[in-house]
């Protein structure tokens, strides 16, 4: 279907269902949410409960969705409800709950009723379904909303809950949804990790019972497991073939999903926040609203899955998604705490000699009494190290301004050293048990941002940078530990620290944002520790790893890429490894380009490289950024790993090449089918990236069809001694 077909269609979807139902259900009320391929169908029975009666490829028309549930014979159900839209526990419930709560008269039952439901038009292919659900005893509702992104097939869903009782009820558990998927079998693909290596994917058949994905870190909460999944359905998915869910819930703190496979072998999945530690103390009136679940569906695999999400991200998620972002160089790696004025007045003249946009100082230009020369001192005290930098930042900035670069720092404005004046000052503005010794992650603690000083605090930090330097043009925000001995000096309600933590934290950005609309911010949290998006509305990238060595690159940038696009993955070229600077470098293009390594030690062969490369780079970008990916050739089941991102118009792209096995005669014996391609245009292929002095194996005069390098591939001559290849692939006119 072309788009203007799509709309219209929505259009019409639209207007069958926009409107308020609330009458008494005397006959079942379905409620089906169609996006472009797919539909989820909600159905009010005539007892009121509300329950999932299909998710799935769509039909082409909606009368057939009641009888679904006729066609399968499956065991009984005793409760009624293990298909719930959102389970309620302590009635008749025997399940996982998707809520569970104590009203204000110490009852612990809950039962949700069908009152109303609407549909509501947000955007153009956006639009928001809600359903009001109310307990027939207790004054207790619970709205569940539905955000349906039509073309790219994907919905959020999350839950605002309120009660008009008493006196004060605690939500013991407050999930964001509650799918409910039917197939002969189910395999979760799950990730997990720790600094240094994100994203380890692990995938296994799901049995009966319930299997946990969790955090309960507080912040950096991705450090050991994200939220992000795939299930497939009956078999495992494959990049281009198999029905596969893609799911993740938006919060930048500890989350839960429980995957539950039924006694009548369905799955059950309930994802949100998590109610570790955390019961919720909600007054009369007030709401809690949880956060989205995000997901999308496929029939086609994981790459179509992944095509739409990023799709998605760039259209409506990530903060300037559709938007530039700078190449940078940066002195981590290269002199680590050890500057000063002179060896950054040096690396600025190298950033421009470089090729790249932007020079970003990170750790260790601040603090006097306590000052930053290690990772011991210093956090909290955001005042420039005199000795180190005597002029100060804006006279770097002015320099940067001489020297023709853009100027961009690191703070890390969560967290305190023990050894700083802040903590001296405010100890109470730290997470900390008071009556307990003090544990360190990276020797330092977490603020707490509970406290609207302490986020009066941490937002000074980022809006003083800027008052200073108005020209300042890239922020580096780092979270380098986690909460241990959970407490908080400020709050009444020690179960509320966990939730009240990300939230004052979005307060922040959210200030930062009106004032300081589209600066564009690195999410870093000792590596990948963080990201998800809702930090991403406010971030206009991620460091994925600390991890940069280019092999084991390749390998956690392909697993981020199934769930975030290109133009938010921040790729270092660093001397990580043995990999010659061509490799690292080409890596590093498959995403946003950045260095930190020492220019002035480059040899003069490897700079011409480096310079060459970023001027590929800044003429592909767009395609990279805003293209579609196509992931050709998988690492981990091949020598030779292949990634394709290809324009909207199937005219232009740039396909990367690496070895990934240097065993003896490793190499690309068979040629690599290219996806997404137009069958009936011609193409060319261009190696480009070349080291100075060496010459391509590949001929860029030949013309090849679409439907050749569809069917039949190219080879882009991996080998030993041509570890990476670039290739540049254009219409032939
Ligand atoms: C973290 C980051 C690094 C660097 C250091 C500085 O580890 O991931 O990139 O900024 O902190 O201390």
């Amino acid at each position: 279907m072309n788009d203007k077909l799509i709309s219209r269609h929505f259009l019409l979807y639209i207007l069958t269902c926009i409107g308020s139902i609330g009458i008494a259900a005397a006959q079942p009320i379905i409620i089906p949410i169609e996006t472009h391929n797919n539909a989820l169908v909600l159905q009010a029975d005539k007892g009121k409960d509300v329950s999932i009666i299909y998710f799935g490829r769509k039909l082409s028309g909606n009368a057939e969705y009641s009888k679904v549930e006729g066609v399968y014979k499956q065991p009984g159900d005793y409760t009624g409800m293990f298909n719930a839209a959102y389970t309620p526990s302590g009635s008749r419930n025997l399940l996982e709950p998707a809520i569970t709560v104590t009203h204000a008269d110490g009852n612990t039952s809950l039962d949700l009723k069908y009152v109303s439901h609407t549909v509501t038009k947000v955007a153009d292919d956006v639009s928001l379904l809600s359903i009001v659900l109310k307990d027939p005893v207790y004054d207790f509702e619970v709205t569940l909303f539905y955000k349906s992104y039509f073309k790219q097939d994907v919905m959020e869903q999350w839950s605002s809950i309120k009660h008009k009782e008493k006196g004060a009820v605690v939500l013991q558990k407050f999930a964001s949804a509650n799918l409910y998927l039917k197939a002969g079998s189910f395999y979760l693909n799950q990730y997990h990790g720790d600094w240094a290596r994100e994203m380890e994917p692990e995938e296994s058949k799901l049995t009966h019972g319930i299997r946990t994905m969790d955090s309960k870190l507080g912040t950096r909460a991705n450090l050991l497991m994200p939220s992000c999944f795939m299930i497939s359905l009956d078999k495992p998915a494959t990049e281009d073939e198999g029905n596969v869910l893609y799911g993740s819930t938006e919060w930048s703190g500890n989350f839960r999903t429980d995957f539950e496979l039924d006694p009548q072998d369905n799955l059950r999945i309930i994802a949100g926040i998590n109610n570790y530690a955390s019961p919720y103390t909600l007054q009369p009136n007030e709401a809690f609203t949880t956060p989205p679940f995000l997901y999308t569906f496929s029939d086609k695999g994981k790459g179509d899955a992944s095509r739409k999400l990023q799709q998605w991200a760039r259209n409506y998620k990530i903060l300037d998604g559709k938007g530039t972002r700078l190449t940078l160089l940066n002195n981590w790696e290269s002199t680590y705490f050890d500057f000063n004025e002179t060896k950054l007045a040096a690396l600025l003249k190298d950033t421009k000699k470089l090729g790249v946009d932007l020079f970003l100082l990170d750790d260790g230009w601040f603090a006097n009494k306590y000052p930053r020369n290690d990772d011991h001192a210093g956090l909290g005290d955001w005042q420039e190290n005199k000795s180190k930098l005597p002029n100060g930042i804006s006279s770097l900035v002015k320099e940067a301004q001489t020297d023709g670069v853009k100027f961009g720092i690191w703070i890390e404005p969560e967290m305190v050293s023990p050894k700083s004046e802040l903590y001296e000052k405010h100890p109470d503005w730290v997470i900390k048990q008071p009556k307990r010794d003090e544990y360190y992650f990276r020797n330092q603690l977490v603020l707490d941002l509970t406290n609207p000083k302490v986020q009066d605090f941490v937002y000074g930090i980022i809006d003083t940078l800027f008052i200073k330097n108005p020209a300042l043009a890239y922020i580096k925000w780092d979270c380098n530990a986690v909460i241990y001995n959970a407490y908080s000096a400020h709050l009444k309600n020690q179960s509320h620290l966990y939730i009240e933590y990300v939230r004052g934290l979005y307060k922040v950005l959210e200030r930062v944002r009106t004032k300081y609309p589209t600066v564009p911010m690195m999410l870093c949290s000792g590596g990948g520790g963080r990201v998800d998006y809702a930090a991403l509305q406010y971030f206009t990238e991620f460091w994925p790893s600390d991890n940069t060595e280019p092999l084991e690159r390749i390998f956690i940038q392909w697993e981020y890429s199934y769930f975030y696009p290109a133009i938010t993955s921040s790729n270092h070229v660093t001397d990580w490894g043995k990999q010659p600077i061509k490799f690292r470098t080409d890596v590093a293009m498959m995403g946003k380009l950045g260095f930190d390594i020492v220019v002035s030690k480059l040899s003069g062969n490897d700079l011409a490289y480096c310079q060459e490369a970023i001027k590929n780079y800044d003429a592909l970008k767009p395609i990279i950024w805003q293209g579609n990916q196509y992931r050709l050739s998988d690492p981990r089941e091949s020598s030779t790993a292949s990634v394709l991102y290809l324009n909207e118009a199937k005219t232009a792209g740039v396909i990367f090449n690496y070895l990934v096995n240097y065993r003896y005669g490793s190499g690309s014996k068979l040629p690599i089918l290219v996806k997404g391609l137009d069958a009936t245009k011609n193409y060319t292929l261009k190696e480009i990236d070349l080291y100075p002095g060496t010459t391509s194996t590949i001929d860029g005069n030949k013309i090849y069809s679409g439907e050749f390098l569809m069917r039949i591939g190219f080879n882009p001559d991996t080998r030993n001694d041509r570890t990476s290849v670039v290739v540049k692939i254009e219409e032939a006119k």
